[in-house]
């Protein structure tokens, strides 16, 4: 795609840094000669032995609708700012859904108003294909037939923030990009009651138990391991074509759930087997599978790694780090 060499002697601000995808976002920053990396995170959905520490790391430590915190985190305009902080996912914003709308539609507005009194070059919002495509969506999803159709209150605030984001490009030429993820898996995501199934799969059977499945098995997702997706962040904060769009960033390959789990017990020995159990109220998207051609014809993105691959390095992330995983991971 790019060597990104923009980001040399730049300051960057990571909101949700501490995070999932935010965590290895830091670090391939880490590796960009930035001057400064500044992470925004109040370690709400985060361990903070998972955080990422450097010389030219800084935390800023707090809640983003909190103004005196989001003006810590500002206090030297950013060059680029990656959105990721929020509250997430679904099953939590169904028990939460007041804090959900707290943290990803007032939040995301107090981020974009901030980057307005000192514009970056690039705003990059991360949003979510299960928030901007619903069951009237024709297969693949292309970015065109967003739906308003939602299921959960997280679903619905992940297309707010989007929509913040485009209006703030429209009406004050802010240079915000938004990047639709889909099921976003690999190293960093430390697994726990509202996380993403993978990493709860792979919890679950290197302690040797049957995988639950909630539905029949043959849904299918688009799982996107997380370096490919944090390739097509950073080429959005050069390609000037981003700006101003919201773009798939996907595998563009369709997967079974139950084919998933058999990849988890296979990589990880466990002889368990897999259960079957009714499927939860909100979760009735049978099939999730992006097309890629936007941001390939944009950010010539090419997601690079196949999904036995990416389960294989998971799985080896958390040989690594098991024994803070066994004491972090909450149910
Ligand atoms: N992981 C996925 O499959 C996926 C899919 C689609 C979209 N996304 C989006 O990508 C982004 C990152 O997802 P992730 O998987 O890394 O999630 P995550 O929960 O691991 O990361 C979010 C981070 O934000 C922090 N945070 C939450 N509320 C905060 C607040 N009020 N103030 C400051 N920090 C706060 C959390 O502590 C956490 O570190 C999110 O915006 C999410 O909605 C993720």
């Amino acid at each position: 795609m790019c060597d990104h060499g923009q980001f040399a002697g730049s300051r960057v601000l990571v909101t949700g840094g501490a995070g999932a995808i935010g965590g290895r976002l830091v670090r391939r920053l880490q590796g960009l000669a930035c001057a400064e990396i500044v992470i925004l995170d109040d370690f709400s959905s985060a361990a903070r032995w998972n955080l990422a520490a450097g010389p030219n790391v800084r935390l800023v430590e707090g809640d983003l609708v909190d103004p005196a915190v989001l003006a810590a985190a500002f206090a030297a305009p950013p060059d680029y700012v990656f959105h990721l902080a929020a509250h997430f996912a679904n099953q939590n914003s169904v028990d939460h859904p007041e804090r959900n709308l707290e943290v990803n539609g007032l939040g995301t507005l107090r981020v974009l108003e901030k980057c307005r009194e000192a514009p970056p070059k690039r705003v990059v919002i991360a949003s979510s294909g299960c928030g901007a495509y619903g069951p009237d969506t024709p297969v693949p999803f292309r970015e065109e037939s967003a739906s308003v159709r939602m299921f959960t209150p997280y679903q619905i605030t992940k297309l707010l923030g989007e929509m913040y984001g485009t209006y703030f490009h429209d009406n004050f030429g802010l240079p915000v990009a938004v990047a639709r993820l889909f099921n976003v898996y690999g190293p960093g995501e430390v697994p726990g009651r509202y996380r993403n199934v993978i990493p709860n799969f792979l919890y679950m059977a290197r302690h040797g138990r049957a995988l639950p499945i909630t539905g029949s098995g043959e849904e299918t997702r688009d799982w996107t391991y997380v370096e490919d997706a944090i390739d097509a962040f950073l080429t959005m904060c050069v390609r000037s074509g981003a700006v101003g769009e919201s773009i798939n960033i996907a595998s563009g390959r369709e997967v079974t759930v139950a084919h998933m789990a058999e990849v988890v017990n296979e990589v990880t020995g466990n002889g368990s087997g897999i259960v079957f159990g009714p499927r939860r109220g909100w979760d009735c998207k049978a099939r999730l599978l992006a097309s890629i051609d936007k941001a390939e014809e944009i950010l010539d993105y090419r997601p690079a790694t196949r999904f036995r691959d990416g389960i294989v390095a998971t799985n080896e992330w958390f040989s690594e780090h098991w024994e803070q995983i066994l004491q972090s991971a909450s149910f």
